[in-house]
């Protein structure tokens, strides 16, 4: 038989393997999600996430040197507050606790990169992610919080902003504040393309941050909707955004190439907690090869089109790669 295309002629090999091998990562394009905690001294380990835990302001600093030292040199703070209130307050006030983390590792490890998450549900009462009129998150109201989470985090030594929010204008807004306190230079990582989505269920246990009532359809996307993705991939980028985010990650990956193929701005993927607990239960289990698993979901999110690529397993993927298993 006379076979024309023989394509595993590239595959014979590890050489040749490595050389026709499209999708190429490395350290520098992950970024570890952290949750630094008002309430504890110590660690607590998430429940719903082993493995992962929430820091006290005394010990983030050895996590941080840890990260460091396993190749990982970005981080997003997400912070869990003393008080929850109907303003969240917390989120936004000088002395708060992501505030003061970012005051405290800035000053001492001048080579890790901070993001923040600004979003209000971790602070507020209600768990919603915006302040409340008649049982609606009020869009323009909470715009001006926005504003000042974004503001009191840069303040406090925050090099890029990501806002999870979802509302309306928020890009703009936050850029508008940012110039005119002279932080022209801060970029904003926009969660455009955020689904409400189940895969949040262990963040909300880690952050204590799931809605008191309702849920946040209202504000988050509908997983039937991809075009609605690109539209607001757009609007972001209209108004300023430096990166555009697909979230979740794992089954959102044609949103990924999408947005990858129709904007010029890099693209990040986040990879959340309901991703990380699956494979850790599963691995638990004895069912799938954790490192392995989570080699593959990284490196599909890069070939997907991502750049940027969130996820708890940030450190042990750097460890993949500094293996040579993948990458
Ligand atoms: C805040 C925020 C959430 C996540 C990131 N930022 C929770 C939510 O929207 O409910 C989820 C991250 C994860 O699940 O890992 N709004």
């Amino acid at each position: 038989m006379e076979i024309i295309n023989r394509g595993r002629r590239l595959r014979g090999t590890k050489e040749l393997r490595s050389m026709v091998r499209e999708t190429r990562i490395s350290p520098e394009s992950l970024i570890y999600p952290i949750f630094v905690d008002e309430n504890i001294k110590g660690t607590e380990e998430i429940k719903t996430m082993p493995g992962q835990y929430r820091y006290g302001l005394d010990t983030i600093n050895k996590k941080v040197e840890e990260l460091l030292e396993n190749d990982v040199n970005k981080i997003m703070l997400f912070g869990i507050p003393k008080v929850k209130d109907s303003q969240g307050s917390g989120a936004y006030a000088t002395d708060g606790i992501v505030q003061k983390a970012l005051r405290q590792i800035s000053e001492n490890y001048k080579e890790m990169y901070l993001v923040t998450d600004v979003c209000m549900c971790e602070y507020t009462s209600h768990g919603h992610c915006g302040i409340i009129h008649d049982h609606n998150v009020d869009n323009d109201e909470t715009l001006k919080k926005l504003e000042e989470i974004a503001l009191s985090h840069v303040q406090a030594g925050s090099q890029m902003i990501a806002p999870s929010d979802m509302m309306d204008g928020r890009v703009k807004a936050i850029r508008t504040i940012l110039d005119k306190n002279s932080y022209f230079n801060i970029p904003i990582m926009a969660y455009s393309v955020k689904y409400a989505s189940a895969f949040y269920g262990p963040f909300r246990d880690a952050a204590s941050s799931a809605p008191s009532f309702g849920d946040r359809k209202g504000y988050q996307m509908d997983y039937h909707n991809y075009r609605e993705g690109i539209k607001e991939a757009l609007y972001d980028i209209e108004e300023g955004a430096d990166i555009v985010m697909v979230k979740p990650c794992m089954n959102y990956l044609d949103l990924v190439r999408e947005i990858y193929n129709r904007v010029n701005v890099p693209v990040a993927a986040y990879s959340v907690s309901g991703e990380y607990s699956m494979v850790k239960a599963g691995a638990s289990l004895g069912y799938i090869d954790e490192d392995k698993i989570i080699g593959e979901m990284a490196v599909g999110a890069f070939r997907s089109g991502a750049s940027i690529y969130i996820s708890y397993f940030a450190q042990e993927i750097a460890n993949l790669i500094k293996k040579g298993l993948i990458g």
